[in-house]
C-alpha cells in the first residue's frame, strides 16, 4: 500500500506526524538509498526501503499502548541532555520502541501514554482534535468566581489568549485550593502559567485523565497497558 513517507515513519513508531516531518526536511531520511527532503513523497510499505539516520525502518507489526504513572523527578524525554531520570527509566522492560504522548514536566506527576503508535500520538496531541487532559492543582489561595470564569474565556499566556478551559474548586486546605483543572491543549507549562496568570500559582500538579482514560488507582512509578476499551475510546476521540 503506498503511504505518505511521514505517516510510513510515524506508523513505524520513529516519531510523531509532526516531527517526521522535520526528520524529512532536515534530510534524514532516504527513501532505497537516496535523501528524499519532499513532504508527502508517497512510499510503499511492502517494497521500498526507508533509512533513518542511515538504519533502515521496519514498519511495526503490532502497537503497545501503556499508561505509567510518572513520578515527579523525572522528564519526559527519550534521552535527557543532563542525564536525569527519563520515564524511559521505567518502561525498560517493554521490547518495543515506545514514545511518551506528549509531556509532563519534571515536577508533575500523573498519567502519562506512551505508544509506538504515531497515529494516535498524532491524533492526541495535534490541537485541532481538542482532546480533554484533566488535573489535579493543588494551588496557592483560594481561586474566586472570577478566576473561575477566566479559565472559562481563556487566559492569557505568552501573548497569547488559550482555548477556553475548566477551573472547578474541590477542597479548601487553608493556605492552598485543590482544584481540578481541564484543558484542550498541551502548551508548554500551560496549566502553572494559567494558575499563575489568574494569581493562585501551581504548588503540586498531577494528570488524571487523557479523554474518557483516567489513571485510577495505578500505583505512582508503575505502568499498565491499556485495555482495547481504552485504546479504542482514545481513537474514536
Ligand atoms: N501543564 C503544566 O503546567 N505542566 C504539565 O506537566 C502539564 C500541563
Amino acid at each position: 500500500m503506498e503511504v505518505r513517507l511521514q505517516k510510513f515513519l510515524a506508523d513505524a513508531g520513529v516519531a510523531s506526524r509532526r516531527k517526521a516531518e522535520e526528520l524529512i526536511l532536515a534530510g534524514k531520511v532516504s527513501v532505497n538509498g537516496t535523501v528524499v527532503t519532499t513532504l508527502g513523497t508517497k512510499v510503499d510499505d511492502k517494497t521500498d526501503e526507508v533509512s533513518y539516520n542511515g538504519k533502515k525502518v521496519v514498519p511495526n507489526t503490532h502497537f503497545v499502548y501503556v499508561m505509567l504513572h510518572k513520578p515527579e523527578g523525572y522528564v519526559t524525554t527519550v534521552k535527557d541532555q543532563f542525564d536525569r531520570p527519563t520515564v524511559m527509566d521505567l518502561v525498560k522492560k517493554i521490547p518495543e520502541r515506545i514514545v511518551p504522548v506528549g509531556r509532563l514536566d519534571y515536577d508533575t506527576s500523573g498519567l502519562l501514554l506512551l505508544t509506538n503508535d504515531g497515529d494516535l500520538t498524532y491524533h492526541l496531541t495535534h490541537p485541532k482534535h481538542k482532546i480533554e487532559k484533566v488535573y489535579l492543582a493543588k494551588v496557592f489561595g483560594r481561586p474566586d468566581e472570577n478566576a473561575v470564569n477566566q479559565f472559562k474565556w481563556g487566559v492569557m499566556i505568552d501573548g497569547r489568549r488559550t482555548e477556553p478551559a475548566k477551573l472547578e474548586i474541590l477542597e479548601d486546605l487553608g493556605k492552598y485550593t485543590m482544584c481540578r483543572i481541564t484543558i484542550t491543549e498541551g502548551r508548554n507549562r500551560q496549566v502553572r502559567k494559567m494558575c499563575e496568570a489568574v494569581k493562585h500559582p501551581v504548588a503540586t500538579l498531577k494528570r488524571v485523565a487523557t479523554g474518557d482514560v483516567a489513571l485510577g488507582d495505578l500505583a505512582k512509578g508503575k505502568y499498565r497497558f491499556l485495555t482495547e476499551e481504552e485504546v479504542r475510546s482514545l481513537k474514536n476521540s
